[in-house]
Formats: structure tokens, C-alpha cells, sequence
């Protein structure tokens, strides 16, 4: 078993990823990892306070730049509090977002450019990156349907269309560019082939 693991998942809106986090940590478990489950933006004290500031859907003046500097502010609080920590005991890490979001998200979404993200990955996290990162895929209708369904939206989950669409574009495109650590996985199937999907993709690190 591969130890000092970390595993990250990624996705749009309505992807299922928050119901697929926990049956990815039971598989982990069952396998015989050691897992600690964390999120981003948030995963400390600190991080969840700010990660309160950036969905609050009432902040409707913060700026892009202030949301992607937020982001990695509290992504340093949880790399130096929490995964480095944990890594180094031989933890594996099981991470509900991480850097590919900001990629997604700011750059995509936003329209930040990517050297901007590069420049702060590169202080935040130096050469660090995920070992292996899920990527939940499906149609953006299909995703926002879903989330229509839930209570009240945050700051992110009240943008529309077009914003997922890019957001996605982006992250389809970083799997392909990184094939070797993105698996995608198709979220539009029945939940129990999603899961067959994520059972299939854990084996390779038992
Ligand atoms: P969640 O929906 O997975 O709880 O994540 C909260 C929101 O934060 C989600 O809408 C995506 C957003 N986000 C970014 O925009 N950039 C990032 O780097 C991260 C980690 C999350």
C-alpha cells in the first residue's frame, strides 16, 4: 500500500462529489489507509473562516483577485497545518478540492490568467501536487438541475451556465494535459456504476 498518499476531488456543481467523498474514504479504510478527509476552502479554523467569506453570497463586491488570494491564503494555512503534517506520518490524504479548482474556477470561470495561479501555486505549494485527483464529470444542465434542488445558493453555486461551462472546459482540458493523474469519472451514470468507476480507479493504489 502506497504510503504519504494525497488524493483529490474535483468536479462542477452537482457533480455528486460531496456524496462520493465519503464513499471514497470507506474504500480507502476497507483497503487499509489511513485517512484524513479535509476540503478546500477551508480544512483548518482559519481556512473555514475564510471559506465563509468567499460563499457568502451577500460579498457581492468581492473582487476576483481578493477571491483568488483568499483561496490560496487559507490553502497555506491547511498545506502547513494539516496535509504536510499528515503526509509526512504516511497519511493518506483524502482532499475535497484543491489547486485544480482555483485553475477552474478563478481562471476558467473568472477569466484570471493561469500565470497568476502558477505564481502563487508555486509559493504555496512549491513543487507540490496531488498524486491522484478525480475528476466528476457530467453536463452543466445536468449538474445545475441538480443543485436547483438544494436549499439557498452560495456566492459560487448562483452563477450561471456559461460560468460552469468554462469552468468545466478548463478542468476537462487539465485532465487531459495531465493524464496521468486525472481520472475522470462519469457522473451522469447510475450512482451504483459511479461508484463500480471509483472502485475500479482505487485499485491501482492498493
Ligand atoms: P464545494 O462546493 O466543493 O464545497 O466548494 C466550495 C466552492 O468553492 C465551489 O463552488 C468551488 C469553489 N472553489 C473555487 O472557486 N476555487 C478553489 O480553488 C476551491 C478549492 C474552491
Amino acid at each position: 500500500m502506497k504510503k504519504g498518499f494525497f488524493i483529490t476531488l474535483e468536479g462542477i456543481e452537482g457533480a455528486g462529489k460531496s456524496t462520493m467523498v465519503n464513499f471514497v474514504e470507506n474504500s480507502l479504510i476497507k483497503a487499509g489507509h489511513d485517512v484524513v478527509k479535509t476540503r478546500e476552502p477551508g480544512g483548518t479554523k482559519i481556512g473555514e473562516q475564510i471559506r465563509e467569506i468567499l460563499l457568502n453570497n451577500e460579498n457581492n463586491k468581492l473582487t476576483s483577485d481578493t477571491e483568488l488570494l483568499l483561496i490560496f491564503a487559507a490553502r497555506s494555512q491547511h498545506m502547513k497545518e494539516i496535509i504536510m503534517p499528515a503526509l509526512s506520518s504516511g497519511k493518506t490524504i483524502l482532499c475535497d478540492r484543491f489547486t485544480d479548482a482555483s485553475y477552474a474556477y478563478q481562471g476558467g470561470g473568472r477569466g484570471i490568467d493561469a500565470s497568476r495561479i502558477n505564481l502563487l501555486e508555486k509559493w504555496v505549494q512549491s513543487d507540490f501536487r496531488p498524486n491522484l485527483t478525480l475528476l466528476f464529470d457530467l453536463d452543466v444542465s445536468v449538474g445545475m438541475e441538480r443543485t436547483k434542488k438544494r436549499s439557498k445558493a452560495d456566492r459560487f453555486e448562483q452563477e450561471k451556465s456559461i460560468f460552469f461551462e468554462k469552468v468545466r472546459t478548463c478542468y476537462l482540458k487539465r485532465a487531459e494535459d495531465e493524464a496521468d493523474r486525472f481520472r475522470i469519472i462519469n457522473s451522469e451514470l447510475p450512482l451504483q456504476k459511479v461508484k463500480d468507476e471509483i472502485a475500479a480507479v482505487l485499485k491501482e493504489i492498493k
